[in-house]
């Protein structure tokens, strides 16, 4: 079932990571008829899957929605994410829509790459949209308790969630008040050098950059040096299977870098546990050479994610299954998206920019591009142009108004965000804000209040929160202090 599991490791953005923790309530699930293509002429319908928690709602309330984006619909959305405080404080209901192609939202029977040609963003965001429309005009249709006609809208979502709450406000300004959009991936690079880079800021800030840098590029050399014995060896030391040079280099990325969307609360960063503790400075440093520690921490990584070797041969062997078009495969509906609208693939800086690589060589644009046009045909243009989605659907945000925009200071995703490190790619103002979170990982703040939150986290929330009930205006007011109070112990 998981044949590209490695894809989705490498990949993942962020609820992947914690969609299990669905709570025990609103699991009953609706079906909303679209059809396959908005645009276009295929009008057949399908049926996309959504969730409501309406414990908090007060007739005229708001509407919190918010997207899973690349991964199935669970309780989750609805229950443990932020929205449902919102919610909670403004007497508003949360509505979480499964995007399409994903779990089983299914518009067409399969995911070859004929059908995910309707996998287009303006469809995407189209079918969000028609639900819109319809719990304003006809809220019956939509909901199964009573909602008056033109409630009001804010979309959330963390990720590529969050490109989708910002687009939603940027595109559909009627019908949507305002986008918390926490971690959007927004900005498109081809080659996302930068991903490595603030992996590699973040092991330096705890102390393990150097060592571990040392260790990629000393298992390159074993992996580049054409002796299979050596090979075998080295993939034996790190406890994965015999797959073929690049698929191993990207299989002990996935697995070292695993723990890098975790959050960072008052209990410590899961990125000093999962790798730099493996780092750390022991008495016996002169006996484990970085390389040794290199593979100690991804054999943790196997042991603490219980994956056993057929599990890890079929993450990591990039060319297997590569025509299994079934449905429900999150992790090739992402690739897809990868391919055909934004690359964002995961190398090391290029040579000529001198910059340290925090993953290995082997790792370049041709390894994850070569299974594009294997997986969806020859319409996949190779390289995927990434200045045309950027001229369209980066350039949409500029001068839209109420977005709020989070970054997490530490997130490897951190220069895909509008905060990079070089600082805003957008202005903040009419309405909307920018905010980097101090110490913070990505998208923390769309989670649910934790005791363990940081105070950064904390203070984003509260932020976001005053936007929130500025966008909603007079007519959904917080009914009492909560919002701005709960947040403040
Ligand atoms: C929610 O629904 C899913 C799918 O029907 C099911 O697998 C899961 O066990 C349910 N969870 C709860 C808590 O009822
Ligand atoms: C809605 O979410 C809240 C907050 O997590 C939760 O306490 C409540 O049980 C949920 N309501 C339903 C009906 O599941
Ligand atoms: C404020 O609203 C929340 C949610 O509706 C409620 O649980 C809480 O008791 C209210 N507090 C006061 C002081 O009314
Ligand atoms: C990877 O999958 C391909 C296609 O199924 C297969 O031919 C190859 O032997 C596999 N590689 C390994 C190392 O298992």
């Amino acid at each position: 079932m998981h044949m590209y599991l490695i894809a989705s490791i490498i990949s993942t953005l962020l609820f992947q990571l914690v969609a299990s923790i669905a709570i025990d309530s609103s699991n009953t699930t609706y079906s909303f008829t679209q059809p396959v293509d908005h645009l276009g002429n295929n009008k057949r319908q399908w049926s996309q899957r959504y969730m409501i928690n309406s414990t908090f709602y007060r007739s005229g309330g708001p509407i919190f929605m918010i997207t899973p984006g690349e991964t199935q619909l669970s309780n989750y959305y609805t229950d443990n994410v932020h929205l449902a405080s919102l919610a909670q404080s403004t007497g508003g209901m949360v509505v979480a829509v499964e995007h399409r192609f994903y779990g089983q939202s299914n518009p067409m029977p399969d995911l070859s790459g004929a059908s995910l040609a309707y996998l287009t963003i303006d469809n995407v965001l189209e079918d969000f949209a028609s639900i819109i429309r319809a719990l304003k005009t006809d809220p019956s249709s939509v909901f199964p308790v009573a909602v008056p006609k033109n409630s009001q809208v804010v979309f959330g979502g963390g990720s590529y969630a969050g490109n989708i709450a910002a687009w939603m406000r940027a595109k559909y300004p009627d019908l949507v008040e305002g986008a918390w959009a926490s971690s959007a991936v927004v900005y498109g690079r081809l080659k996302n050098y930068q991903y490595d880079q603030s992996f590699g800021h973040h092991l330096n800030k705890l102390g393990c950059g150097k060592c571990f840098a040392q260790a990629v590029k000393d298992l390159d050399g074993i992996l580049l040096s054409n002796d299979k014995q050596r090979i075998i060896d080295a993939q034996q030391k790190f406890g994965i299977p015999q797959l073929n040079t690049a698929d191993s280099a990207a299989l002990v990325a996935a697995l070292v870098s695993s723990a890098a969307n975790d959050p960072i609360t008052l209990a410590g960063d899961p990125m000093n546990y999962a790798v730099c503790s493996y780092f750390a400075d022991q008495t016996d440093s002169h006996l484990s050479s970085c390389l040794d520690r290199y593979a100690s921490a991804t054999n943790a990584a196997i042991e603490r994610m219980g994956l056993l070797p057929n599990m890890l041969l079929i993450m990591g062997n990039s060319s297997l299954g590569l025509d299994y078009t079934a449905l429900d495969q999150v992790s090739r509906t992402w690739y897809y998206q990868m391919c055909a609208w934004f690359g964002g693939w995961q190398v090391p800086p290029p040579k000529s920019t001198g910059l340290t690589a925090y993953r290995s060589q082997l790792l370049n644009l041709d390894y994850w591009q070569q299974n594009c046009q294997k997986k969806f045909g020859t319409k996949i243009r190779i390289p995927v142009d990434v200045d045309k989605y950027n001229n369209e659907w980066f350039d949409v945000l500029r001068g839209a108004s109420n977005i709020y925009y989070t970054t997490g200071e530490l997130e490897i995703w951190r220069d895909s965000t509008v905060a990079t490190t070089t600082g805003n790619l957008l202005k903040s103002d009419r309405g909307s804000r920018i905010v980097v979170i101090r110490g913070a990982n990505h998208g923390q703040d769309i989670q649910l209040e934790s005791e363990l939150d940081l105070d950064s986290v904390k203070d984003a929330r509260r932020i976001g929160n005053r936007l929130v009930s500025r966008w909603l205006g007079s007519k959904s007011k917080p009914r009492n202090s909560s919002i701005s109070s709960r947040d403040c112990n």
